[in-house]
């Protein structure tokens, strides 16, 4: 397994992942501009195929997650927490010191996936996403006090 910084020369790759993991994918034009931006960072998990990836945004020492997943076909088989330990090193040695996210309240795994990290819940943002109604929750991470 290596995990690759991903460029615009990965994007089918990464897209692949987006489009099987969640029912409102982002288009793909979207991430394609995404990924020219500098301050844009987004790292894949590849083994035989793409098994996982993570994007965010850096804003100064901060590192804003956007997005997180794992095809649907090897979840559970510790990719996303892989990739995310890794990440984690990578980002704390480029000078994040902490990890902000907001996740939806009914989204078991990635709550779990985020606890098992060290990521601490900072608060709740009441009805925040539709279809299903349901609240944000919002976490955070200091790089270093990472499980
Ligand atoms: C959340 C997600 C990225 C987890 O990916 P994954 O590769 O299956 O996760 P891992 O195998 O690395 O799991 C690591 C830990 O997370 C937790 N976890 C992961 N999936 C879980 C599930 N379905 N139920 C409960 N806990 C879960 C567990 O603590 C797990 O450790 P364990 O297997 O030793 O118990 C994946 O389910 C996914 O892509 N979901 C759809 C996209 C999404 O919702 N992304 C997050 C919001 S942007």
């Amino acid at each position: 397994m290596i995990v690759k910084r991903c460029t615009k020369g990965s994007l089918d790759e990464v897209y692949k992942i987006e489009e099987a993991a969640f029912s409102d994918p982002l288009k793909k034009e979207t991430m394609a501009k995404d990924m020219e931006r500098e301050s844009y960072y987004c790292y894949a998990l590849f083994g035989d195929a793409p098994k996982a990836f993570i994007s965010y945004e850096k804003v100064f020492d901060e590192g804003q997650i956007i997005s997180v997943a794992t095809h649907p076909c090897c979840r559970r088989q510790g990719y996303a927490k892989t990739l995310f330990e890794e990440v984690l090193s990578l980002a704390k040695q480029d000078g994040i010191a902490l990890f902000t996210l907001e996740v939806r309240s009914d989204n078991l795994a990635a709550l779990e996936l985020y606890k098992s990290l060290g990521f601490k819940e900072v608060g709740v943002r009441k009805n925040y996403y539709q279809s299903p109604l349901c609240d944000a929750i919002l976490m955070d991470l200091h790089t270093g006090d990472e499980i």
